[in-house]
């Protein structure tokens, strides 16, 4: 290919793909499947390599992230970003109607659409590229998290048709419900506390440090306000059409996302239809929003010092029922975290009948002060587990008495413990606690673990029950024998049981060591462990600092990790598994690695770079054989050093006689060595 050609195809795959992008986001009617698109971008990817000088300054491979921000700048608002006032009934927005009419001296006509509850943001365009986006933050400045947002696919970098030169477009963003109960799924496998909420997880995702983390993060938005010097329009329909055919996502007429009325009557039916849609919506809303139409008479109507005079939220009242609750039972999860659980009289809530909700955990009780026999509130959050908000003391029996959080086990006895800064108790009978067992168990043979067929949570339960395995070892030592004489147990299950656990020796060393089930080594940090030390033998042999050195393995996940090769149980039973076959040793994949020049030697990579991303220096590293560490020690070799490093970190490494190389050095080395 030669440059010319190279130009034209990196053009063409650029706009390819944002077609593309742009029939799923704002279409919703993908035209090529998510392999294809994938393939696409890769080419680009690989193009822009071979000729960055052609890279579209905002092309879509800026949509795999990262770059990386250690601190978001401030930036001030040129429009501040104000909120809304309140209504939570009919009489208020009467009211509001009556004073806009008033001023008007005349009907006016509003639109309705959806409040989406997320993280309100501003994003600049400049000559159709997006240019910067800053968060609400005060309302008069937030921070800059430009890069972060480049990654969310449904926010468009490069703009289409008659846009003008320079505006800011406002909305929200948001984690689809969907996105956000599968994180917190695979949160709790790797042992990590669930996220309270859709809006704070998108907030916390959105001011992460790394982009690459926030573009696998699948954030959504709506877009719904164009702020500008000289802007064309005259209402603020005719600013969500013309911004919807620059290719942004704005709520649609015929989604029933928007709509324009006369009367606050058709207003009120709006309203009523949301507050029961809105259940079967993937994200989550507070209420709808009431706007003048006309921008003129939005400008007559002016502006208090917090809000605009020419909108008004609608508030849902977060749906709530009031049931009995009969009893507080207690349920252990794999790790032995206690969480006390609220049977109640089933009830309607939000479209489903709810026998259960979450009470979190001792200290939530106690604040709430709830007792067995109360009348309680219960709310559906963005979980599936509704919770309890609140109690009816009035309606408290004279009898009722304080609850009294358990101290010992319900399933095994042994007193619980609390660590310090964790809400939780813990049963700290790992492995003679049965629920903690069968828990442990059922993790080991799950799909991203060892994923072992033929074997399912029911089966684990009677193996159990009848003695046959005490814990995940004992598997391998199952006999047809022993199977056939189970109920339910015919030829053809035994063999695909004892199949699928024999196939389970070519489970790679990464995965063993995430099916092992220990706190906080979920299946990423179980990749990292698995690529730094090969071997479960290094990983044994390695102290507490040589794993907190490891890179992005904090102090948490470390102690977690070193406590529990400490214990002789946990050793035993790494060594039977050992002995069946199980791989505790990564096999090397020849094509990853290059070369072997940087073997043994330790480096630090920190700051920003020019010419690669920080990531792409680390993977180099490991290409060469190298190993990456968290943080400069005595076995530091090299720190690599970028702009914006700290200068702690540059003066530890002067006294430890660690060698510094700017990047332009470690290039060189690389092509020398
Ligand atoms: S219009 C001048 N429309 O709610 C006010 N805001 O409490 C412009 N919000 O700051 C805001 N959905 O973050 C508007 N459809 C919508 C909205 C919406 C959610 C948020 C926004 C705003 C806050 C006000």
């Amino acid at each position: 290919m030669d440059l010319f050609q190279a130009q034209e195809k990196i053009a063409e795959l650029s706009e390819q793909i944002r077609t593309h992008n742009y029939d799923y986001y704002m279409n919703d009617s993908p035209q090529i499947s998510d392999y294809d698109f994938d393939r696409l971008l890769e080419e680009l990817q690989h193009l822009e390599k071979e000729y960055p000088q052609f890279a579209e300054e905002n092309s879509p491979t800026k949509r795999v992230g990262g770059a990386i921000t250690k601190n978001f700048e401030t930036v001030v608002h040129r429009y501040p970003m104000l909120s809304l006032s309140n209504s939570y009934n009919r009489e208020d927005l009467i009211d509001f109607d009556q004073r806009v009419q008033k001023l008007a001296g005349k009907k006016v006509e509003y639109t309705c659409e959806l409040k989406y509850d997320g993280v309100a943001i501003g994003i600049q365009y400049k000559n159709g590229q997006l240019f910067r986006a800053v968060t609400r933050g005060d309302g008069s400045k937030g921070d800059d998290i430009t890069e972060n947002v480049k990654t969310i696919r449904a926010v468009p970098l490069k703009l289409k048709g008659d846009y003008p030169d320079e505006f800011e477009i406002r909305g929200e963003l948001f984690y689809p419900l969907s996105v956000f109960r599968a994180l917190n799924k695979s949160r709790e496998a790797a042992g990590q506390d669930r996220l309270a909420n859709p809006r704070n997880a998108a907030s916390g995702t959105l001011k992460m440090q790394d982009s690459k983390v926030v573009a696998s993060r699948k954030l959504d938005c709506y877009l719904y306000y164009v702020l500008g010097e000289n802007l064309p329009f005259k209402s603020h329909e005719e600013n969500l059409d013309a911004a919807a055919s620059w290719g942004f996502k704005v709520p649609k007429k015929s989604d029933k996302l928007f709509a324009t009325y006369q009367s606050i009557e058709e207003i009120f039916e709006f309203i009523e239809h949301w507050s029961v849609a809105r259940n079967h919506l993937n994200f989550e809303i507070d209420g709808i929003v009431i706007k003048v139409n006309d921008y003129y008479l939005q400008e007559e109507l002016g502006y208090t010092a917090k809000s605009p005079r020419w909108a008004i939220a609608y508030k849902f009242k977060a749906e709530q029922v009031e049931t009995l609750l009969n009893k507080i039972t207690y349920q252990v999860g794999r790790t032995g975290a206690i969480t006390p659980v609220a049977n109640l009289d089933p009830i309607l809530l939000a479209g489903t009948t709810v026998k259960r909700a979450s009470l979190h955990n001792a200290d939530q009780i106690a604040k709430l002060d709830i007792r067995e026999g109360d009348l309680v509130q219960v709310e559906k959050g963005g979980e599936i587990i509704p919770k309890v908000v609140g109690v009816n003391l009035e309606e408290r029996p004279v009898t009722s008495e304080p609850t009294k959080y358990i101290s010992q086990c319900p399933e095994c006895e042994t007193e619980l413990i609390r660590i310090e800064g964790e809400a939780k108790h813990y049963c700290p009978n790992e492995t003679g606690c049965p629920t903690q067992i069968k828990g442990k168990i059922t993790h080991f043979i799950s799909r991203k673990a060892m994923d072992i067929d033929g074997l399912g949570e029911e089966t684990i339960e009677q193996l159990f029950a009848v003695g046959l395995i005490y814990n995940y070892a004992d598997l391998y030592t199952l006999i047809e024998a022993d199977l056939l004489k189970l109920e339910r147990m015919a030829q053809k299950s035994v063999s695909n049981l004892l199949q699928g656990v024999k196939n389970s020796n070519q489970i790679p060393f990464e995965r063993v060591l995430f099916a092992l089930g220990i706190r906080y080594v979920g299946e990423t940090v179980s990749k990292k462990l698995a690529k730094y030390f090969k071997s479960m033998d290094a990983i044994l042999n390695a102290s507490l600092e040589e794993l907190v050195a490891v890179d992005e393995i904090g102090e948490k996940i470390a102690e977690s990790l070193y406590f529990f090769l400490q214990k002789e149980e946990e050793i035993e039973l790494i060594n039977r598994l050992k002995s069946y076959g199980l791989q505790f040793e990564i096999v090397e994949q020849e094509s990853t690695q290059i070369s072997t020049i940087f073997e043994g030697k330790a480096f630090v990579v920190s700051g920003v770079f020019e010419t690669y991303s920080r990531n792409e220096l680390k993977k180099a590293i490991e290409d060469y054989g190298g190993k990456n560490v968290g943080s400069i020690s005595k076995k530091t070799d090299y720190l690599v050093a970028g702009d914006k490093m700290g200068p702690a970190k540059k003066e530890k490494a002067e006294s430890l006689g660690v060698s510094i190389l700017s990047e332009q050095e470690f290039i060189e080395m690389l092509n020398t060595l």
